[in-house]
């Protein structure tokens, strides 16, 4: 309740709350008796303007993956904003050293582009597709998140499943012509999806795919499945890579599995925590952006006044010399496996119906019986138990939005495992 919380943050969020909608920076607004303002983090640890301390799992919605502050990178930022924070028109050093590495890193990167998030990321992506086949309709899967854009807003959030061909409407003010544009199926279900696509091959430029949709991991032959299926059909696969992107594996979830789609987008661990974002993909379908070809029938339009900012380009740049070193995704993932299997032996001490789950450094505690498979599964679980005990964790000093999949990042160790294995006991008996 806001009249128990000190001073600093009861200050400004009474400020918040007359300026910001819900006292809010988008879809997310904390609860008045868990909501704390940001003051500084470090590591793996934040503290709010009273001083308050808590292990941040949220890491900036997975941005973070050396956690806050991260000496290689505020180094980095520093040095590249004393010679130049922003450029726009002409190319900048940082942002062509990131492109060269991220063609070398990731398997189908013959070229990249830059965007400033995810959301536009994922945009450019459906648009280079659409382009490159000559067909409209964009395929996605009930559940995925892929931004925030009127495409995207397609069934992420379903009410109810089965809602093919065209899904449901995540927002309002979303014209009705888009809905036209898009269709949805069910995720890790390949005999659907192959009934689906074979149908509707000649209106379709691309399918769209998270490989982890947001804690349900892809089966390997899923995603083996749809290569399989848009090699068969002209159809184009856009991977997802927003979150996975150099978090499930260096150079990202298509070098985890294996799979080469034909574009890609990132975000988040891309970017470092600035803005860039990025499609990756095959240079024939690229290079429809190349700007020489405007006025072209097929020329696609992708600018933006933040494209290739020098500052997260060199952000980027440090924290992949970090990421690349030998060892790095196998101590991440282990230590991710360790506080899952110590948090679920919390769990079932207090007898809760719930798994701690998670695919590399993703994770959730979930109150449903086995591993999610669909999200007929997430839908089926216990939405209601699960953000109470995330909230009374959040009230003892863990920082993970209640409901929302959360991450571990290189800098979580064995102290940060003692405090959230004992706030976890003490939220389950609260609970
Ligand atoms: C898989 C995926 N795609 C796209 C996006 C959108 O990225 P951004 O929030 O940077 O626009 C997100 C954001 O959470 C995401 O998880």
């Amino acid at each position: 309740m806001d009249t128990l919380m000190p001073t600093a943050n009861a200050e400004l969020y009474a400020i918040a709350d007359r300026v910001l909608p819900g006292a809010g920076l988008g879809s997310y607004a904390l609860a008045k008796d868990i909501r704390f303002v940001f003051a500084e983090g470090h590591g793996a640890r934040i503290k709010d303007v009273d001083g308050r301390e808590f292990i941040d799992y949220v890491g900036g919605a997975g941005a973070l993956i050396l956690g806050h502050s991260h000496p290689a990178v505020v180094e980095a930022v520093q040095r590249q904003a004393a010679k130049g924070l922003h450029m726009f028109g002409t190319l900048n050093e940082p942002a062509i050293r990131l492109a060269e590495r991220l063609v070398s890193d990731i398997p189908c990167a013959e070229k990249i582009a830059y965007a400033t998030t995810g959301s536009e990321a994922t945009q450019y992506a459906m648009r280079l597709a659409r382009a490159f086949t000559g067909k409209d309709m964009i395929l996605k899967f009930e559940g995925a998140y892929h931004g925030n854009h009127d495409y995207a807003l397609t069934s992420t959030f379903p009410k109810s499943l089965g809602n093919d061909p065209h899904g449901q409407d995540d927002t309002a003010g979303r014209p009705a012509g888009i809905r036209q544009t898009m269709c949805v199926a069910p995720y890790n279900d390949l005999d659907t999806l192959r009934r689906i696509v074979l149908d509707k091959k000649d209106e379709l430029a691309a399918i769209l795919v998270e490989p982890v949709q947001r804690i349900i991991p892809a089966k390997r032959e899923f995603l083996e499945g749809i290569r399989k299926l848009c090699d068969e059909t002209g159809v184009l696969m856009i991977l997802d890579e927003v979150v996975t992107g150099f978090r499930l594996a260096y150079g990202g979830a298509q070098v985890h599995y294996g799979v080469t789609p034909d574009l890609a987008s990132f975000g988040k661990v891309i970017g470092a925590g600035g803005p860039l974002a990025v499609v990756a993909g095959r240079a024939d379908i690229l290079d429809l952006s190349d700007p020489a070809r405007k006025g072209a029938p097929d020329y696609v339009y992708f600018n933006g006044t933040l494209h290739g900012s020098p500052v997260a380009a060199a952000a980027t740049l440090a924290m992949l010399d970090t990421l690349s070193e030998a060892g790095t995704y196998d101590r991440l993932n282990a230590f991710a496996d360790e506080a899952c299997a110590a948090c679920q032996a919390v769990l079932d001490r207090h007898g809760l119906p719930a798994i701690a789950e998670n695919t590399g450094s993703l994770w959730q505690i979930l109150f449903m019986k086995d591993g999610p498979v669909s999200q007929a599964d997430m839908m089926a679980g216990d939405a209601a138990a699960m953000r109470k005990l995330d909230s009374e964790c959040m009230k003892r000093g863990i920082y993970a939005l209640p409901g929302v999949r959360r991450f571990f990042a290189t800098v979580h160790g064995e102290r940060e495992l003692e405090d959230t294995v004992r706030i976890l006991d003490e939220a389950c008996r609260a609970l």
